[in-house]
């Protein structure tokens, strides 16, 4: 499956655009089915139906588990790196993890999970994440994973609408110095959610929680009384594997949903390739399984590929500076993926804390999430990477599944800040507003993608119209990422970000809309309105406009309490980095927020506003810029 020299990259796209069936049945013959496709795909983007290898069955923990035993069964699956740099790390060979998966596959049946239904999981960065997560896909559960930032209120609305019958946690988690409770967060959510009738509770901080008899269970008590013969559920290729939920334009987080034969295909051949995987190597993907990037490149595309992936619980900078570079050198990794909010905050350190590490082992170096900096880019070049290991910087999404545009290490030429060219099977296209084709080179347009790739969402959860109206409506017969994009001289891409009203903050997707809900809850409130400006380490920052009547002196009490209103609807991510009290909104005279103006102020470009004749009050403009001057 990997693409050796950049002639064969551009000999396999062509083929790939040309005959895309015969392209990805040739992928999906390096996988393992119990039987295969009648049908390699069959589409439209007007519904959308999107149907890949149609007939196919499969289950997908017996290509990231059982094909690997024979051969490789004690190599090295996961490699866990705690928190505490003290503690020691736990390394589970392919057989250990096959058994480990089994046995909690029994477990959810024990607990009356059965083929079809939905699961959340809320659980720290550790290994028995990524077998819950794989002994749901065993038994043909629908696993939906929850960040563990995400608040007991934001974890039930995704109970709600997933119906999720089990829940998956642990008592807490730590990160940094910090112990944080995931129970007592679940306890929370579940009032409000009737469909959970279990609780799988697994001891890692053993800090104090609640057990509701009747629902809560311990991890630990559950897997004794089960044995490790859990044969793999047959599924379809078109069953869905997982929802994953993310933030849009609209104040609803959606439901993506991937399904299984066609997400393997695509998270397996993508890691494959660009990251130019060796067998025997040590993968470090830094991301959280609670996102996407964890689905794809921590358990799905590394271990359908037998690799060996690298497990991290704990934040770059604890105990200190140097701690992921420790980490790097203590397991001997060779590829290292990783964000460029994570980069830019290392890079403020300056090289002090690199000193004495050995980095040597390092190949490939990664980056995702959001657009990287030139500057970002080439510390990591040189101070990470030495100028030897091609930096491959991969643009997708949640709703893609895998990798979309990227370098292929060792293959693709790299530019700083460019995600250059489209891996084979992706047809990217750039439109203007009213959805012609931008063609030619040197030219700016919204990115979107013409051709099903396998790894693509199938619906939105719950609510297919609003997967058409989200990624299908907005030009006709075209999948919509919500990107702007510059297609340079040389037919490299470069994503120039959001053209949505979505924030990108530490390569975290944030629907403004979302922001304005959870600040407009806060009792004194009247309205408010939330854009995006630049961060230096973020990436993105929160900058929140808001009308507060009654806030009189106590501005930063009450700034303290709108945080606290955030964190308690959505999770601290999503708190602003700036409140501003205004007593207007720039509103046009039917009653809509410029926020090209505020976006404007947010980013001190106050002298280049533009035209406000159209505002129907043009003189609250005046009055928040003189009050964004003083605000720190
Ligand atoms: C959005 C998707 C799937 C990766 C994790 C984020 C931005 C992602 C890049 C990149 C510039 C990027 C886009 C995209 N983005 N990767 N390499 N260069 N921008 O997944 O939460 O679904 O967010 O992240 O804006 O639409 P996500």
């Amino acid at each position: 499956m990997q693409i050796k020299s950049f002639d064969e990259y551009q000999k396999t796209y062509q083929y790939s655009v040309d005959y895309p069936e015969q392209f990805w049945e040739g992928i999906a013959n390096n996988f393992q089915w119990r039987k295969k496709w009648n049908k390699v795909l069959s589409w439209n983007f007007s519904e959308p139906n999107i149907k890949w290898f149609e007939g196919a069955k499969l289950n997908i923990t017996e290509n990231c588990l059982d094909r690997h035993l024979a051969e490789n069964g004690d190599k090295p699956a996961i490699i866990w790196e705690p928190n505490d740099p003290q503690k020691e790390s736990i390394t589970l060979s392919y057989k250990i993890l096959h058994e480990q998966v089994c046995r909690f596959g029994n477990v959810l049946k024990k607990n009356g999970v059965k083929k079809g239904d939905r699961v959340c999981i809320y659980m720290p960065m550790v290994p028995e994440l990524a077998v819950a997560v794989l002994a749901c896909a065993r038994i043909g559960a629908i696993h939906s994973v929850v960040f563990g930032g995400f608040s007991a209120k934001s974890i039930a609305d995704r109970i709600n609408d997933a119906e999720c019958k089990v829940v998956i946690t642990a008592d807490g988690a730590f990160r940094g110095n910090k112990q944080i409770q995931l129970k007592e967060v679940i306890d929370d959510a579940l009032i409000g959610c009737p469909t959970v009738e279990k609780v799988i509770v697994l001891t890692h901080t053993r800090m104090a929680v609640s057990m509701l008899k009747g629902r809560d269970v311990w991890w630990e008590d559950e897997i004794k009384l089960v044995d490790t013969n859990c044969p793999a559920e047959e599924m379809d290729a078109e069953d869905l594997l997982f929802i994953l939920y993310t933030s849009g334009s609209t104040g609803k987080p959606k439901g993506v949903v991937h399904t299984i034969g066609g997400y393997m295909v695509y998270a397996g051949y993508t890691f494959s390739n660009v990251f130019n995987y060796q067998p025997d190597e040590v993968f470090f993907c830094t991301a959280d399984i609670g996102w996407i990037t964890g689905h794809s490149y921590i358990v799905y595309g590394p271990l359908s590929q037998g690799a060996t992936t690298l497990m991290f619980e704990g934040i770059p900078t604890y105990p200190d500076a140097s701690r992921m570079w420790q980490v790097v050198e203590k397991h001997k990794v060779n590829i290292l993926y990783t964000a460029p909010t994570a980069i830019r905050s290392l890079m403020s350190f300056g090289e002090e804390p690199l000193k004495g590490i050995d980095l040597s082992t390092l190949r490939v170096l990664g980056s995702v999430g959001e657009p990287i900096n030139e500057e970002a880019w080439h510390w990591f070049d040189e101070n990470i990477g030495k100028s030897k290991c091609p930096i491959v910087d991969t643009w997708w999404q949640t709703e893609t599944g895998g990798i979309m545009i990227s370098p292929i290490a060792y293959v693709t030429p790299t530019k700083p800040s460019f995600a250059t060219l489209p891996l084979p099977g992706i047809q990217p296209i750039l439109v203007d507003e009213q959805g012609r084709e931008i063609e030619g080179n040197g030219v700016n347009g919204n990115l979107c993608i013409k051709f099903p790739w396998p790894g693509m969402l199938r619906t939105t959860y719950g609510d297919h119209e609003r997967c058409k109206l989200t990624y299908f409506s907005t030009y006709k017969d075209l999948y919509f990422t919500g990107d702007g994009c510059l297609r340079d001289e040389d037919g490299y891409y470069r994503i120039t970000g959001r053209v949505d009203d979505v924030i990108n903050v530490s390569g975290h997707r944030i629907g403004t809309a979302e922001v304005e809900n959870a600040i407009n809850m806060h009792a004194g409130v009247v309205e408010s309105a939330v854009v995006g400006y630049p961060h230096d380490v973020k990436g993105q920052g929160i900058y929140a406009f808001v009308i507060n009547p009654n806030v009189h002196n106590d501005e930063d009490l009450t700034r303290k309490d709108i945080l606290q209103t955030v964190t308690r609807v959505i999770g601290a991510i999503a708190k602003p980095d700036k409140i501003l009290f205004v007593s207007g909104l720039p509103k046009t005279r039917s009653g809509k927020i410029m926020r090209r103006i505020l976006r404007k102020i947010a980013e001190g470009e106050t002298s280049q506003i533009g035209d406000t004749s159209t505002l129907l009050d043009p003189t609250v403009v005046t009055e928040i810029i003189e009050k964004s001057g003083q605000l720190k």
